[in-house]
């Protein structure tokens, strides 16, 4: 009975301790007042978001308290013609924690034999297009976001790392650099043409070779 009354005024003590976070949006630092936590996200959270806007690349900081499975989120989208989306999270589950703004992942640029569609339109509307995947990126990723109204204002397709697909397709939070992200499908990218014909090309040169060699 002791021993029973004891974990209930333990686990008491356990959840009446709250923890509180910065809250707060920025572009490339924010700062904000404590707030505290609700249960289900009781740990501190810094995000730090970059994505194309029209010619350019625009950075968005979030901080503020997060459900713990939701921390592991770090993935970079290539979209082509030089526009990426990358997005890291870092955690805290310390009070008066300040966790160092996280790194922003930056795929190697070494193409892996994978190509997916390619696609930043401003509308529903996308072009025929493709992008070959480089480093980790073995995955394919659609998804638009829409405006308050539920219009339409982007597709955006490219290559994606499995983890960062999966995370984002499961993701209840919005994504912090598209709050409004709809319909994300993820799928296998396909092996390029390109890579496949490179072994048929190769063989030819080195049977010659070995024929120059042993004649
Ligand atoms: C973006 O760049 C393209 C090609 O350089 C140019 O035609 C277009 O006007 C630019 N758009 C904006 C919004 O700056
Ligand atoms: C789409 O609309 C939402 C809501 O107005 C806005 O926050 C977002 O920046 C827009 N996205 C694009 C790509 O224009
Ligand atoms: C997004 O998903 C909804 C619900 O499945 C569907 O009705 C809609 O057509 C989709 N929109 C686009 C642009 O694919």
């Amino acid at each position: 009975m002791q021993a029973l009354l004891g974990i209930f005024f333990f686990s008491l003590l356990t959840t009446g301790a709250s923890l509180d976070c910065v809250v707060c949006r920025g572009e490339t630092f924010c700062t904000g007042r404590k707030e505290p936590c609700p249960s289900a996200a009781d740990v501190c959270y810094i995000t730090l978001a970059e994505r194309p806007k029209d010619n350019t690349t625009v950075t968005k900081v979030v901080k503020g308290c997060l459900s713990p499975d939701l921390c592991k989120i770090w993935f970079e989208i290539d979209l082509g013609q030089d526009k990426h989306i990358r997005e890291s999270t870092v955690c805290c589950s310390k009070e008066n924690c300040s966790p160092d703004s996280p790194e922003l992942p930056r795929m190697p640029p070494d193409v892996n034999g994978k190509f997916c569609p390619s696609c930043y339109s401003k509308n529903d509307v996308c072009p025929e297009e493709y992008v070959y995947c480089t480093g980790g990126n073995a995955f394919c990723i659609g998804f638009i976001t829409v405006t308050d109204t539920n219009v339409v204002n982007s597709t955006m397709k490219g290559c994606i790392s499995e983890s960062g697909c999966q995370t984002l397709q499961s993701m209840n939070r919005p994504l912090s650099a598209f709050p409004n992200m709809r319909n994300v499908t993820c799928s296998q990218a396909k092996v390029s043409q390109a890579s496949r014909a490179a072994p048929s090309l190769a063989y030819p040169l080195l049977v010659l070779l070995l024929m120059k060699l042993l004649l």
